[in-house]
């Protein structure tokens, strides 16, 4: 299914719609009664994001404890240059791209060296709608096809046509669990071609204090954007959450090397949600939801999984901090030659 939009400067874009509203959301409930039926709970962060949660995300990236959006900007803004010119890019894909706020750094480099399209990709139809009609408005020498798709399942339905640059920032593959961060490497590994590029954006391990303190800030406003799952869920999945009736809590997971947030039940609670076949959820008191995992890595690691995944790092940058890490990849040149 695809669309053509134009927005008010008459710049084309073309907005491909590879997930239907109905499938998505049957999926998402499928996958949070299977997440509230697990022990302990568990719901998949897509609840975070209503309009409220958008722009509570938004203002938590400004925060002075949350450092990975300002760490990845400036390794941005000091290498996208060379990242351009290493990969000739003609064509920027970009998995997860919300705002694309960033990436703009990526598009101004690339945009001087031949960049020829920019392919936004998200499971949010709203917010591809509005950043792609920024973009277009704003260079209208780069055609702007944006997907709305799910990257776990939709990548085969990537436009890849000539010389292409994958991003994946934010450390979006954080929040995915190990085996599903493998298959989607793995899946990424297969749609890329000889000639094409991954630049993977992850956050790097650090001392516990400030990784804590990046998901749980003086001001409160991550409190209040993991709170606001439980009203969303109210919303959309007819759900009678009592909001003052759990706490945020950020915690960090030695074992699995993450930071996770959960909601901690104040009193006992019974809820039920209507959307999900009348599902009932009994919470006692000091009982936990988790509503986000966020894994962090050591360089290794990145070029261990993504050399698992058939791809070279040929290039990676840090802040000054050495909090972030941006590594450049691309399909291993003796995979290639063996194929
Ligand atoms: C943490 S935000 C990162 C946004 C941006 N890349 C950045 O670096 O600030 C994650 C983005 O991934 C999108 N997303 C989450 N799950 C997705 C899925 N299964 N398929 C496609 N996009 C998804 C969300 O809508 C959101 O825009």
């Amino acid at each position: 299914m695809s669309a053509i939009d134009s927005n008010s400067q008459n710049q084309r874009v073309t907005i491909d719609v590879q997930l239907e509203r109905t499938r998505w959301s049957d999926h998402l409930a499928e996958e949070t009664k299977a997440g509230l039926s697990d022990e302990p709970p568990w719901i998949p962060p897509v609840w975070f994001y209503d309009e409220i949660g958008s722009d509570l995300f938004d203002q938590i990236t400004r925060l002075p404890e949350y450092y990975p959006t300002s760490a990845e900007r400036q390794i941005l803004g000091d290498h996208a240059c060379e990242i351009a010119r290493i990969t000739g890019a003609e064509h920027l894909i970009e998995l997860g791209s919300g705002t694309s706020e960033k990436t703009s750094l990526l598009l101004d480099a690339l945009g001087e060296n031949g960049l020829r399209r920019f392919i936004p990709f998200d499971c949010s139809e709203e917010i591809l709608r509005s950043a792609s009609g920024s973009i277009a408005a704003e260079r209208p020498e780069i055609e702007v096809h944006a997907v709305v798709g799910d990257f776990h399942e939709h990548l085969d339905a990537l436009p890849m046509e000539g010389m292409t640059l994958l991003a994946f920032l934010g450390s979006t593959i954080g929040n995915f669990e190990p085996d599903q961060r493998k298959r989607f490497l793995a899946e990424v590994g297969t749609v890329l071609g000889s000639h094409d590029w991954l630049l993977l954006g992850t956050d790097l391990v650090k001392s516990q204090d400030r990784l804590t303190a990046a998901y749980d800030d003086a001001q409160g406003v991550t409190a209040r954007f993991n709170l606001n799952s439980l009203d969303v869920m109210n919303a959309e999945l007819g759900a009678d959450f009592e909001r003052d009736g759990f706490d945020h809590m950020a915690v960090w997971n030695q074992s699995e090397s993450r930071v996770e947030m959960h909601l901690v039940a104040l009193r006992d609670h019974r809820v039920t949600l209507g959307a999900l076949d009348g599902l009932t959820l009994e919470l006692a008191g000091g009982e936990h939801i988790r509503t986000e995992i966020s894994t962090k890595f050591t360089r290794e690691q990145v070029t261990t999984e993504l050399n698992g995944a058939g791809l070279e790092v040929v290039r990676s940058f840090t802040d000054d901090n050495e909090d972030f890490l941006v590594s450049l990849a691309r399909p291993a040149q003796n995979r290639i030659t063996q194929r």
